[in-house]
């Protein structure tokens, strides 16, 4: 076959996801997998039965673009009764393949060549590459151990004329960091009176601890008004392989939104929306019972590895843990976190993965999503270390 023609990389640095070899690296080694950022848990018998009944019904061609309008309905009803903000189902939600898709799209529409992007580090893998590909340009807010609270004194520096977007994450993967109705104060004076979009990945909404409250930015009309904001049902009914989220946008700037994912998705898997509008409706606690059942796990898991020379960082929301191992080693985390995999049987994230410069620190993420047979025999092996 010829040779085909050169291809320079739009995405140089990128290489395999760091989720996908510790996966593998886990799976080759027999590891019990707390790196990767999904539940062990099964779904809701309910939605299964929903999407079951579904498959049977003539719902197999095309969805309309937007979503399914009983499935709009029924997120823009939770949000207006968790946030306080009605959103229009018909101009203001768009169902999604996924919160990835979701954020991507929202860059897609937003960003121009030379477009300034403010994101904060760590920072979810995906946020850097999608920015880079639309040609924006990234400017990186530091969160800083052990709370990752936002330095606003320093976003403010990174703010110029050409701040399109400020892209931020809470709860907050991969440190379990929350935002607080304070930060959405800074955030809100410091927009005032620009032309700064917000995008705000709200993928673990239902995930915050100890009676705290997600400080959604549907909370916040100065904020809501220019925002952006994604959660994935793929987190809230243990259904990552489904890949189906929602974004919300005033009309406006959801009217955008659409143009890019007619042309990039235009619709998503028809009979799971279904079943999902359904499901929302017949058992709207299911979402709000996650708090509780992730705080117990946390809690387990936390508990499990006090015996341990891990040190364990605060987790406010989110299914991670952080924990420095520095105690234990001067690896690398990378190094750390291989060595774990392949000699110890437990894998983790190491945190530099999350940074767009690498980190000095020594930290490694572990996700606690799992059954506690599985969070207990890890911690085991973690306490022999
Ligand atoms: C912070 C964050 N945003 C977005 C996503 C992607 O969500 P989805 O699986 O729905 O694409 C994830 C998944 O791990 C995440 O952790």
């Amino acid at each position: 076959m010829p040779r085909p023609p050169t291809l320079p990389s739009r995405l140089p640095r990128v290489g395999t996801t760091i989720f996908t070899i510790m996966s593998r690296l886990a799976a080759e080694h027999g590891a019990i997998n707390l790196s990767q950022g999904f539940p062990d848990f099964a779904p809701p018998q309910l939605l299964l039965e929903q999407l079951h009944h579904h498959l049977a019904q003539d719902c197999h061609q095309y969805a309309p673009l937007a979503g399914v309008p009983a499935l709009r309905e029924a997120i823009a009803a939770k949000v207006a009764a968790l946030y306080g903000r009605q959103y229009d189902a018909e101009t203001e939600v768009t169902i999604t393949a996924g919160g990835t898709q979701a954020l991507t799209t929202a860059i897609m529409a937003c960003v121009r060549p030379g477009d300034e992007v403010v994101v904060f580090a760590p920072v979810y893998d995906s946020y850097i590459p999608a920015i880079e590909l639309n040609g924006g340009v990234v400017r990186v807010a530091t969160l800083r151990a052990p709370h990752y609270r936002p330095d606003w004194n320093e976003v403010r520096a990174l703010l110029s004329p050409r701040t399109r977007l400020i892209l931020l994450n809470t709860p907050h993967n991969p440190t379990g960091s929350i935002w607080s109705a304070a930060d959405m104060e800074a955030l809100a004076a410091l927009v005032r009176g620009t032309d700064i979009l917000l995008l705000a990945d709200e993928v673990y909404e239902h995930m915050v601890y100890d009676g705290a409250r997600h400080e959604s930015l549907a909370l916040y009309p100065d904020l809501a008004a220019r925002a952006f904001i994604v959660s994935s049902f793929g987190k809230t009914y243990h259904i990552t392989g489904w890949k189906i989220a929602y974004c919300l946008a005033p009309a406006p700037l959801m009217a955008e939104f659409r143009k890019a994912h007619q042309f990039n998705v235009f619709c998503v898997f028809h009979p799971a929306q279904r079943a999902l509008a359904d499901f929302m409706v017949a058992d709207p606690g299911f979402a709000l019972g996650l708090a509780a059942f992730y705080q117990a796990r946390r809690d387990f898991f936390r508990t499990a590895l006090s015996g341990s020379r891990l040190a364990l960082l605060p987790c406010a929301g989110s299914y991670f843990q952080l924990a420095d191992y520095s105690a234990l080693s001067d690896e690398p985390d990378t190094e750390f976190a291989r060595r774990l995999t392949i000699e110890h049987g437990v894998a983790a994230i190491p945190l530099s993965a999350f940074h767009p410069e690498g980190t000095g620190q020594r930290i490694v993420r572990f996700c606690f999503a799992k059954h506690e047979d599985t969070l207990s025999r890890a911690a085991e092996r973690l306490c022999r270390l």
